[in-house]
C-alpha cells in the first residue's frame, strides 16, 4: 500500500517548539522510526512551511498513493486551498491527523477545513497519532 504522509507548517520544529504542548520527541525521527516499523508499506514523507508546496504535494502524490494522512499545521484552520486540493485528487483514503488535541485548545483551532473531506481524525495522541492513522488504514 502506498503511503503519503504530508506535513505542514512548523512541525519540522516538533521536538523543541512548545514541548509542553507537541513533546520533546522530534517528529522527524519519529517519521523515520515509523516508516522502517512500515517498512512493508511503501511510505513517502514530506513537509513544507509553504502552502502551495503542500498543494503541489497532493497534487503529486494524489494520482497514485492510496492513502494520504495528512497534519495541514495551522493551516488545517485557514486553507481552503489544502481542503480544495485533497478534493480534486483520486486518493479516497485521506485521514487528518494533529498531534495535540485541537478540541481542547484556543477555539480557533476547533475549525478545521481538512476534516470534512476525510475518511476521518485522529487528534490528540502525540507522535502516536499518525501510527493510529497507518493502523486504520490496514484494518
Ligand atoms: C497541530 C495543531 C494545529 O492547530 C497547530 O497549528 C499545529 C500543530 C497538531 O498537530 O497538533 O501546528 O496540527
Amino acid at each position: 500500500m502506498k503511503i503519503s504522509i504530508i506535513n505542514g507548517p512548523n512541525l519540522n520544529l516538533v521536538g523543541t517548539r512548545e514541548p509542553e504542548i507537541y513533546g520533546n520527541s522530534s517528529l522527524n525521527e519519529y517519521i523515520k522510526w515509523l516508516t522502517q516499523k512500515y517498512a512493508s508499506l511503501h511510505i513517502t514523507y514530506f513537509q513544507s512551511n509553504i502552502e502551495g508546496e503542500i498543494i503541489d504535494e497532493i497534487q503529486k502524490q494524489g494520482s497514485d498513493a492510496e492513502a494520504i494522512i495528512i497534519n495541514a499545521g495551522a493551516y488545517t484552520h485557514t486553507s481552503i486551498a489544502i481542503a480544495d486540493a485533497l478534493k480534486a485528487v483520486q486518493t479516497e483514503k485521506i485521514i487528518e491527523v494533529h498531534i495535540s488535541n485541537v478540541y481542547a485548545r484556543e477555539n480557533y483551532r476547533k475549525l478545521s477545513y481538512i476534516a470534512p473531506v476525510c475518511m476521518g481524525s485522529i487528534c490528540g495522541f502525540g507522535l502516536k497519532s499518525y501510527e493510529l492513522a497507518i493502523q486504520s488504514l490496514l484494518s
